[in-house]
């Protein structure tokens, strides 16, 4: 898998989502599915999309014991899309258990990474919330490590991570990356934000960009700012 830009369809119904897809007439986008569209509209919509010619990132970040991930992961897996993810504070096992859900009979599975800390989680909410009391790109950095050693490929993490992750995990290691924006835009309730073209420089395999292009008053022209930003 090359260097892409995944657009995020934050949307909650087929109707505005396949709308907002029609209106990319020549290459098909990269698209990202979260919960919000996923709960809505059920795997009949990944089935759509993925109909439609485009790849698909099914983020539903998965979460539960070792054996609910792993039959939950081969449900997923006939779903035919290309990355899906858990939160690697499953723990190493369930991680395990996730990739052998996702493996067909033939040896295939889509690509599998992990949530290390939720950007919107700060070094204050994960002392106290959580008692963690490690520096929080340690603990980035470990979770990176245990992803890598449960046999994913690759983790979601700010694009101020995607240097130290590759460095850590390899070269090879997928960094996912969302928070990014134009340099001219809003940042929005993004904390941390990278531009495509410092992201594209700090080694993130894939930006994922939600609002820069939905809400554009031209998400085909900002799509295509982005891909240009990104990969030229
Ligand atoms: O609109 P925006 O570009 O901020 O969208 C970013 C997307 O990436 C959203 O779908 C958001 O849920 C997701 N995401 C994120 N930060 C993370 C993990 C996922 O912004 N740490």
């Amino acid at each position: 898998m090359g260097k892409d830009v995944i657009i995020a369809c934050d949307f909650s119904s087929k109707e505005q989502t396949l709308a907002f897809l029609d209106r990319f007439t020549g290459n098909k986008p990269f698209i990202k599915i979260g919960m919000e569209l996923f709960y809505a509209e059920g795997p009949a919509i990944v089935r759509e999309i993925k109909a439609r010619g485009h790849r698909i990132f099914l983020d539903l970040k998965l979460h539960d014991i070792p054996n609910t991930v792993k039959r939950s992961m081969a449900v997923l897996s006939s779903l035919d899309v290309d990355i899906c993810n858990v939160h690697a504070a499953g723990t190493i096992a369930m991680m395990q258990a996730a990739v052998e859900g996702l493996t067909r009979p033939d040896g295939t599975r889509p690509l599998l990474i992990a949530v290390t800390q939720l950007t919107s989680t700060d070094q204050e909410a994960m002392e106290r919330d959580l008692l963690i009391t490690e520096p929080i790109e340690k603990v980035v950095m470990h979770y990176a490590k245990n992803a890598k050693a449960a046999g994913l490929d690759g983790v979601v993490c700010s694009p101020r991570e995607a240097a130290k992750v590759h460095e850590a995990c390899g070269g090879d290691f997928l960094t996912v990356t969302p928070g990014v924006r134009f340099a001219d835009g809003d940042a929005g309730d993004q904390k941390r934000v990278m531009t495509p073209a410092a992201a594209r420089a700090i080694g993130s395999d894939y930006i994922v960009v939600g609002r820069p292009i939905t809400a554009a008053p031209d998400p085909v022209a900002a799509y295509e700012r982005c891909l240009a930003e990104f990969l030229d």
